[in-house]
């Protein structure tokens, strides 16, 4: 049985749980910052997952949670809702269970009663592995035609705890592997020198929270990876950068997905200096800013200290002056959201900015926490010698 509570709960609120994927702790700042926008309840936090209540139904686009369910039933209330629903569903059901937290035993009977159960509807049974939905890297190994059948007509039950019960969820959107795989390969400008990973992209807009129709800005737009995920997510894209190339085929990318999407968004690429962004836009006009600086020249080995101080030393300047003039033109209480590098040394460690000093006189001041997830946050693969943090601030009223 549910508790009372939780039995009350159901009654009048939809509760859903999202999965964190591999890099957890921007997963669960991603997570914070969506519920936290909606005013969402959190009811619950387990190991690798968030459950919130809300009296709405809601439908997020993440970077980085790899599926949204909703609550389905207590292990009990099975039987009873799985049979009704079957009455209404198709002739063949693909189906899954999927584990969140260690209980494999449960997993296995809940598996066979699911199946009986489609059997007993006079239903094809067509039983898909959970595990391939996601392989070990994150790719997705399903065809989208099933993928998305499990996630509308078909099933995909996960088993994980809500507070001290175990509950069964279903499973209603998955990360969108593929869209962004598409966005980062097929547009027709590329430079993968310098360009991000459009989920990553997704997940700082998405810490910044801003509504749709918001004037976003990237003083650094490169590619105009961050802009494309602006205009996704239903803002206003404002790019800067001083590489007439890279200016050029932002905008070749912008009007390629504008096209593709038929997206009605606003979007602005602007040949300029980000030192001197005044000149180009008014003071307080932008919402939220979301970045990549540049990191100094590639690097193939780790470096020592003193190389790793020389290249910070160069951008250094650029970084405080940006963010100076960057502060000018947003809107008080605005959010930026960008990335510094990290340096990984030939001693080990790594070398970092001190990012306090360099928003010092800017007028933005570091935010500490996204829910319960310390700021900044680290991002890198295992191999990088350059790392990333993600860093949020906010502009201070004067
Ligand atoms: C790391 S890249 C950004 C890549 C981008 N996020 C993407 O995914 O393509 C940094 C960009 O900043 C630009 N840049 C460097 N200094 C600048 C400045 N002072 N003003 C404007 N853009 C600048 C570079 O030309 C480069 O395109």
């Amino acid at each position: 049985m549910r508790n009372k509570a939780q039995a009350q709960t159901k009654m009048t609120k939809r509760v859903y749980l999202l999965q964190f994927g591999d890099f957890k702790q921007l997963s669960k700042a991603e997570a914070y910052a969506f519920v936290n926008a909606e005013a969402l309840k959190v009811v619950y936090e387990g190991f690798n997952y968030l459950i919130f209540e809300s009296s709405r139904t809601v439908d997020p686009y993440f970077g980085s949670i790899l599926r949204v369910a909703e609550y389905y039933s207590s292990i009990e209330g099975l039987t009873d809702l799985l049979s009704e629903d079957l009455s209404y569903t198709e002739k063949s059901i693909p189906w899954s269970v999927y584990v969140l937290d260690d209980n494999i035993a449960v997993a296995e009977k809940l598996r066979h009663k699911i199946e009986s159960l489609i059997k007993q509807s006079n239903k094809k049974s067509i039983y898909v592995s959970s595990t391939s939905v996601f392989s070990e890297k994150g790719g997705v190994t399903l065809t989208k035609a099933i993928r998305k059948r499990l996630a509308t007509d078909g099933y995909e039950f996960i088993l994980a705890r809500w507070g001290t019960e175990l509950a069964v969820w279903r499973t209603i959107k998955y990360l969108d592997l593929r869209g962004f795989k598409e966005r980062d390969l097929s547009r027709p400008y590329k430079n993968p020198l310098i360009s991000m990973p459009p989920w990553l992209a997704r997940v700082m807009i998405n810490l910044a929270s801003p509504s749709p129709g918001r004037k976003l800005l990237d003083p650094f737009c490169g590619t105009g990876t961050i802009l494309i995920e602006a205009v996704d997510s239903g803002l206003d894209a404002y790019g800067v950068d001083l590489d007439p190339s890279n200016v050029n085929g932002a905008r070749e990318n912008l009007n390629w997905f504008q096209a593709k999407k038929g997206k009605t968004a606003d979007s602005h690429v602007v040949l300029a200096d980000s030192r001197r962004l005044t000149e180009h836009f008014p003071e307080c006009y932008f919402d939220v800013a979301v970045t990549e600086p540049p990191f100094g020249p590639p690097l193939k080995e780790t470096v020592s200290l003193s190389e790793a101080q020389a290249i910070a030393d160069d951008l250094r300047d650029l970084y405080s002056s940006v963010f100076y003039s960057l502060s000018k033109v947003l809107k008080n209480s605005g959010i930026v959201v960008f990335t510094l590098p990290s340096w990984r040394l030939k001693t080990g460690g790594l070398y970092e900015l001190r990012v306090e000093e360099i928003l010092e006189k800017s007028g933005l001041k570091l935010n500490k926490y996204i829910g319960n997830t310390a700021l900044p946050i680290r991002w890198s693969k295992s191999d990088n010698i350059i790392q990333r943090l993600i860093n949020v601030a906010s502009k201070s009223s004067p």
